[in-house]
């Protein structure tokens, strides 16, 4: 829209292009001329013509700062004899009067001022010629070591002195890549990401950069540009992971124990730990300002078996130096867990007639110290056997299955019917060997060559209402077994051979009466299983002689008729519960109580216990509503006993619970929803990015919550951020622009209610920036040491599109050593499955 003003100033404007001959000549007044600064293409170059409005003026008389370059001529031409240079005198001051011929004033002076206009007549030129700095290997990429400076004296408000830096050539080029790079507009120099992954002193520790900086924002051909040097050393970076340290458990030297160091490059930095992963119970480390990193009490391999962390160096402000390296600690083992054997006595049975070799039975055992050592590695050794009759050495174990075999033919009862084996089970650890000693007693048993015999082949017909209990023992069973008594062979398992599938009946032994219980295993239900035709089986535990087979005899049958019961309504659950505010209207619907009926009768609901009188419920649907104001100062949770009754039957009824909880007041303020603590993007910025800031509130709110999201009032924030509200709970942070230097930048928040006495929290969300890989992994890695590559990584949050997940810090270790099962450590969290996998580098 033009406003009034505009079109007066087109319209000069206008007058000015066309009216050449009105502009170039005019009466004595106040006047301004910009004239381009140089030597003029014709000289003199005639400026204006001034025509004297009084008719005795016959001539000009042109004072100030005329400086010999500007003349007036008798017909009133104001010229330019001379060279204007806008960097010596931007601006002359000139007065002009008409005279007559005796000399005297008729009129002025009148006030002339020449504004000299720049034309890019400056060459930038840098402050110094050379310039020197240095750098340690793996400085973060686009952070700033040096800077080049240039000045122009051309007139800074145009493009003639806007200056933009270039890095022309990189002397050597052991790479065929620029390594560093510097900031066009300020002239910052930095290592980028191919300096930080190949710049390494000890291949080449000098490198020369011609720069250039060029005028016109090095935007034109016709730009002025001038050159320098520059000389850079790389230095050598000490702040690297140390070797993985390796402790032994259990240690009894006084704690705190020195284990490792870490050493920043320059004095004075400030060290701290970073514990990566969670739940560590008593954190067994330190660390003091000298770099020494200390185990602070035993550690206990069985425990954990491993410890990954990280070291951290700050400035005196708290500022982070450098990325954080990699600490890693190995738990030795050391033999501190003696075998344990599986039961205080191991019993096997031998039967009269096994042969030499024949198998007894497994010695269990096991050792907690670490698998596949000599610490853990068991030896097996028979040290006494009693009574030795009719010899000893009647057994042999495997010195390392602890597998017992018979080393004679054949056992007689008559001459031992037990032996009893001390067995050595012993460990080969360092530093010392620890052993065990476990029990066997070995039972020579009768051969079993006779079969259970039921007393009966058919239990006939039993009739079970649907309602017997679970656990109700509903028949007794009786086999027998001619064999030894008290023995594998005599002994009966009772087992349903055939027609429960579902599992509904257990039958349970008694082993001095061979007496079988058939119990309820799972509550019986007329309406799906109403009959049961049941086959019955006995059997030994031990198997029976060759030659001998289980015959029908070992097999009997019982049928069960389930018969129906009017069973009492149902609830759905086992309590109903509802939570509302106190303000609720009289009549709102708090719960739906439901119910059935197994024989699927009409059923009523009725409340009692409604000693308030707040509730009602619908007879038909068991809906609840309330009947009256509800006040959370009377009661804050108010229970009523909720009855359903069969409307045929009001005897066969049930009931249940019903709790209402009446909302708290406004007590809790808001708080952020998720952990925002590792947000990041990688430098430099492609695109500017955005994080989406969910919070919540504790309080019940029946409408969801309504939040203001305000940023905080420092005003460097607020020129780098900002903050658009989207709904009651959610925020977009987004960046300003995408000028961020690799480091941390804060941004303070504060999350305000809107409801009448609002509360507040504010909250600051560290978003960081740094280098990134390629898969947009902020990371820190040691060139040349592989295997001790560390990932930072803390979430993929790229300026794309809208949002970006948010993720935890993730940690991913790669381990130079074999894959560890159930005790190796597990550092890596992140959202979604391919996220993780690019971080498997
Ligand atoms: C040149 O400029 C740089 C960067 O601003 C500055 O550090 C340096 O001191 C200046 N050199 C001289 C000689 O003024
Ligand atoms: C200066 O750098 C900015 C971003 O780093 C880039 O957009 C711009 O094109 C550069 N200017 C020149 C003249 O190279
Ligand atoms: C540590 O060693 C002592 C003997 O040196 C032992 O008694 C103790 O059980 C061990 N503790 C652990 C946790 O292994
Ligand atoms: C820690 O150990 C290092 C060598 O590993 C040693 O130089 C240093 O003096 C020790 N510091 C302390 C406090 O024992
Ligand atoms: C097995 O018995 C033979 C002799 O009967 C004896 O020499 C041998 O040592 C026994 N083996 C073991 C492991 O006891
Ligand atoms: C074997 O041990 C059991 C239980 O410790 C004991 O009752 C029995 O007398 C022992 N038998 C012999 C032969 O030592
Ligand atoms: C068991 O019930 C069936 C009918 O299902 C009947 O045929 C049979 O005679 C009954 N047996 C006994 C022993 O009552
Ligand atoms: C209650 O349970 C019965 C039986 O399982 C089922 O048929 C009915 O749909 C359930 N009602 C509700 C509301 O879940
Ligand atoms: C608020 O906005 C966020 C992001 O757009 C969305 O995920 C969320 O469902 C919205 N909440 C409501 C209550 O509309
Ligand atoms: C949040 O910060 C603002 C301004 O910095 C301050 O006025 C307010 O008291 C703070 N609120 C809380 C809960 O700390
Ligand atoms: C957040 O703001 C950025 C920049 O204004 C925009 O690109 C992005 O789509 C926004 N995200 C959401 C979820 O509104």
């Amino acid at each position: 829209m033009f406003k009034l003003g505009d079109l007066i100033l087109l319209f000069s404007l206008l007058i000015t292009v066309n009216g050449e001959s009105e502009t170039t000549k005019g009466p004595l007044r106040d006047m301004e001329f910009p004239i381009l600064e140089g030597r003029p293409v014709v000289s003199p170059l005639h400026i204006y013509q001034f025509v004297p409005s009084n008719p005795s003026s016959t001539d000009f008389r042109l004072s100030g700062e005329v400086n010999g370059i500007f003349e007036i001529a008798s017909d009133g031409w104001l010229k330019l004899v001379g060279t204007l240079d806008r960097e010596k005198k931007a601006l002359y001051r000139l007065q002009i009067s008409a005279i007559n011929g005796r000399g005297d004033t008729m009129e002025g002076p009148y006030s002339i001022n020449i504004i000299v206009e720049d034309i890019n007549d400056n060459v930038p030129v840098f402050n110094q010629s050379e310039y020197f700095g240095s750098v340690r290997q793996n400085y973060f990429p686009g952070k700033p070591f040096l800077y080049v400076y240039a000045t122009d004296l051309d007139d800074p408000s145009t493009p003639n002195a806007k200056l933009s830096y270039s890095i022309l050539q990189q002397i050597p080029d052991p790479y065929k890549k620029l390594l560093f790079s510097i900031n066009n507009k300020t002239g910052a120099i930095s290592i980028n990401h191919d300096g930080f992954q190949n710049l390494d002193p000890t291949k080449m520790d000098t490198y020369e950069l011609l720069v250039t900086v060029k005028d016109l924002e090095g935007m034109s051909e016709n730009a002025f540009s001038n050159n320098a040097r520059v000389y850079i050393t790389v230095k050598d970076n000490i702040w690297q992971s140390p070797q993985p340290q390796n402790v032994y458990e259990n240690s009894t030297q006084p704690h705190p124990i020195n284990i490792t160091k870490v050493t920043w490059n320059e004095p004075g930095a400030k060290y701290e730990l970073q514990e990566i992963e969670k739940n560590i119970w008593r954190w067994p480390f330190s660390i003091d300002q000298d770099g020494n990193i200390y185990v602070t009490r035993p550690l206990d391999r069985e425990e954990k078996d491993q410890y990954v962390f990280l070291a951290v160096v700050k400035d005196t402000f708290g500022k982070m130096l450098s990325y954080p390296i990699k600490i890693e600690v190995n738990v030795l083992d050391i033999n501190d867990n003696p075998p344990v054997c599986e039961k205080a006595v191991t019993i096997f049975e031998v039967q009269e007639n096994e042969g030499m070799g024949s198998n007894i039975g497994t010695l269990l055992a096991s050792d907690m110290d670490q698998e596949d050592t000599r610490n853990s590695l068991l030896i097996f050794r028979i040290l006494d056997q009693n009574p030795k009759i009719p010899q000893n050495d009647l057994f042999r174990v495997d010195l390392f299955s602890g597998v017992f075999q018979l080393n004679s033919t054949g056992l007689q009862k008559k001459d031992a019917d037990q032996y009893n084996l001390t067995v050595e089970v012993a460990d080969e650890g360092f530093p010392t060997a620890l052993r065990t000693i476990c029990d066997v007693q070995i039972h020579v048993i009768d051969i079993n060559n006779e079969i259970p015999i039921f007393e009966k082949s058919d239990y006939g017909n039993l009739t079970l209402a649907e309602d017997t209990p679970v656990g109700t023992v509903i028949l007794e069973i009786q086999a027998t077994d001619g064999d030894e008594p008290s023995t594998g062979s005599s002994a009966i398992n009772y087992k349903v051979h055939q027609g429960d599938q579902k599992g509904h009946f257990e039958i349970t032994t008694n082993p001095q009466t061979n007496k079988g219980y058939m119990k309820i295993n799972q509550p019986l239900d007329f309406e799906t299983f109403p009959v049961y035709d049941l086959v019955i089986q006995a059997t030994n535990p031990e198997p029976l002689v060759k030659g001998v087979d289980y015959t029908e005899d070992s097999f009997t049958r019982v049928k069960i008729f389930v018969s129906d019961v009017n069973e009492v309504p149902v609830f759905n659950q086992s309590i109903y519960q509802a939570q509302f505010d106190e303000d609720i209207p009289v009549g709102t619907k708090l719960k739906s109580i439901t119910a059935y009926d197994p024989e699927g009768d009409e059923i009523s609901f009725e409340i009692s216990n409604d000693k308030l009188n707040w509730l009602n419920i619908d007879k038909r649907t068991g809906d609840i509503f309330s009947a009256a104001p509800l006040d959370r100062e009377k009661q804050s949770t108010y229970e009523v006993t909720v009855r359903a009754f069969q409307k045929n039957a009001e005897y066969l009824s049930s009931s249940v619970l019903f709790q209402l909880h009446l909302n708290d007041v406004n007590d809790n303020p808001p708080r952020l929803a998720k952990d925002y603590s590792d947000t990041f993007f990688c430098h430099p910025i492609a695109k500017r990015g955005s994080v989406l800031i969910e919070a919540t509130d504790d309080d019940y709110s029946r409408f969801g919550h309504n939040l203001k999201f305000e940023l905080g009032e420092n005003q460097n924030i607020k020129q780098d951020w900002e903050l658009h509200s989207i709904n009651g709970t959610h925020a977009n942070l987004s960046m300003k622009h995408t000028n961020f230097e690799i480091q941390q930048y804060p941004v303070h928040i504060n999350i305000k209610e809107r409801r009448p006495s609002p509360l507040e929290t504010n909250v600051t969300i560290l978003v960081y920036i740094c280098a990134c890989t390629d898969t947009q992994t902020c990371y820190y890695e040691v060139p040349g040491l592989e295997q001790y590559k560390v990932v930072l990584a803390v979430g993929i949050l790229l300026g794309t599109l809208a949002f970006i997940g948010l993720i935890v810090a993730v940690v991913f270790i790669r381990l130079n050593q074999k894959k560890k099962d159930e005790k190796k450590v597990d550092a890596t969290y992140a959202k979604t499955p391919a996220e993780t996998s690019q971080l498997n580098i």
